[in-house]
């Protein structure tokens, strides 16, 4: 079943105002699609329209204007963490950024899709919550600006009519005497949803607080501050004392519920672990500690832009016979009757890329991974329609004739596959990272995977195959 009828790609905001007045609660805009694709699939009712904005240049700025910093919602978890502007001025929102799921995630999710979505567990609103941002959305009618605590008035709803749109979050620089850090708790180290995090940001003067932010997150129907154990800190040095009081009254403050990732009284716990993590780790100036300085991003050797095509909105039908022009793996290629279908689907059903797997359907497993314009994305995650236009390499279009790609041969050397149907994911992970960065270190390696699973062979194969391959790099 198709999960749209009508999919609209316009190239200006003005576009896709245009079609949100048209089409009002009948259409759906879509960004990255991690988040709207998997929500589409549970629900089952076809939407009418989805309206892609990802082409839309205006709407991906990232710049520093009079001391205040500008996000177009576009702006991806990848751009957002690997900016030097953002690590300078707004360090906890670009920690945040990297602990978003994993590589190929973060190049296709957006800021404004995961402010969008507004699950309290989503890790950007937390320290743009602390630092005060507010956002701007805009319809034909006209625009307006609000603050984050206006934004926000429940679990997943916020203040947006249908016919709106996010079109900017600005947001204070921190100050050279302000200091910040974002901090999270999940089951494990990526593709982990917070079962608490936190962001903090203190304003010092000659070494005594006179401004202190907590902002908490999934702990509440919404993110909160918590006024008590902001005002706790103020007016004396971070002292251990100081640091404990006010990590127990953050705790105090919180309002969790049981879920399937924690108990109520484990996320309790765990706000008064993190907010004592987060004022040690400022007091001690180590703030940095948690963001790697050189991360992969899996998008290869450009700036992170997938935009691609200009020029005058596309409409593709679901029903519909319009063609979607791609490149796949070096040829033009000409697929019809895709138009409903996601990027995996149709690389697999129309073009007859079976390579390309289907672990999972939900971005969790990482066997889809596929490029896109040069970067690595989750194939389950991209509509089809957003290919058109584009660039895709699959693992069928790595070796060239009966040459294999030096990362093939290292993973049968290394033994590195067992069922095999993780391998096509984890190649086309690895491929990317050492087209990026020539020799990775381990860490780097796990960091480029980590959104790939495998079931069998376990990993320490996988990772020595990287390293072999990555030995006959050039030096
Ligand atoms: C495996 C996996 C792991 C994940 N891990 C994390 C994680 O660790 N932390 C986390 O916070 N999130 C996580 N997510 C959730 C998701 O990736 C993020 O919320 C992401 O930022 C959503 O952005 P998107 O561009 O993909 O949004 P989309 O799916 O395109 O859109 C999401 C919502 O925002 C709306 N929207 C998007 N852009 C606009 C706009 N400009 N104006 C108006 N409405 C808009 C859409 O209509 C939709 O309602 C994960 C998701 C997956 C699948
Ligand atoms: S991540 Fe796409 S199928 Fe699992
Ligand atoms: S080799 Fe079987 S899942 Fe990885």
């Amino acid at each position: 079943m198709s999960l749209w009828q009508t999919y609209y790609t316009p190239t200006s905001v003005e576009d896709a105002l245009h079609l949100l007045a048209q089409h009002g609660a009948g259409a759906r805009v879509v960004a990255g699609g991690t988040d709207l694709l998997i929500e589409l699939e549970r629900d089952l009712r076809r939407v009418p329209a989805l309206i892609d904005v990802s082409r839309i240049p205006d709407l991906g700025k990232l710049e520093l204007e009079d001391g205040i910093l500008h996000v177009g919602p576009l702006v991806t978890h990848n751009r957002l963490s690997a900016s030097e502007l953002v690590a300078r001025t707004a360090l906890p929102l670009a920690q945040a950024a990297w602990s978003v799921g994993g590589p190929a995630i973060r190049n296709r999710a957006t800021l404004g899709g995961n402010l969008v979505t507004a699950s309290p567990a989503n890790d950007t609103i937390t320290p743009l919550w602390a630092m005060e941002a507010v956002v701007t959305l805009r319809s034909t009618r006209g625009e307006r600006t609000l603050s984050f605590p206006q934004f926000y008035q429940g679990v997943r709803r916020v203040d947006m009519a249908p016919d709106e749109m996010l079109v900017d979050v600005r947001l204070p620089a921190m100050a050279p005497n302000e200091r910040g850090i974002f901090l999270k708790m999940g089951l494990r180290k990526a593709l982990a949803i917070s079962i608490a995090n936190v962001a903090v940001v203190l304003r010092f003067e000659r070494g005594t607080v006179v401004r202190a932010r907590i902002a908490l997150g999934s702990v509440a129907p919404t993110i909160i501050r918590v006024p008590q154990a902001e005002g706790a800190l103020i007016g004396s040095p971070l002292t251990p004392e100081q640091i404990d009081r006010a990590a127990h009254l953050a705790a105090q403050a919180a309002a969790p519920i049981d879920d399937i990732r924690a108990r109520a009284d484990y996320r309790r716990r765990a706000v008064h672990v993190l907010v004592r993590r987060a004022l040690t780790a400022l007091g001690r100036g180590e703030e940095r500690a948690g963001l790697p300085t050189d991360p992969p991003l899996l998008w290869g050797r450009k700036e992170g832009h997938i935009y691609r095509l200009a020029g005058k909105t596309i409409q593709h039908t679901a029903t519909g016979d319009e063609p979607i022009e791609c490149n796949v793996n070096g040829e033009n290629t000409i697929v019809r009757g895709a138009n409903g279908k996601t990027l995996l689907q149709m690389l697999r059903e129309d073009v007859g890329l079976t390579g390309v797997k289907e672990g999972c359907g939900e971005g969790e497993c990482g066997a889809c991974t596929v490029w896109l314009d040069g970067a690595a994305v989750l194939a389950c995650l991209v509509p089809a329609p957003r290919a058109h236009g584009a660039q895709i390499v699959t693992i069928e279009g790595l070796s060239h004739g009966d040459a294999l790609h030096p990362l093939q041969q290292a993973f049968i050397d290394a033994g590195a596959v067992q069922c095999g149907f993780c391998t096509p994911g984890f190649v086309m992970s690895g491929a990317k990272l050492l087209e990026e960065i020539a020799h990775p270190n381990s860490e780097q390696i796990k960091q480029a995977i980590a959104g790939n699973l495998c079931r069998c062979t376990g990993y320490y194969k996988i990772v020595q195959a990287i390293e072999t391959a990555a030995q006959a790099n050039e030096r």
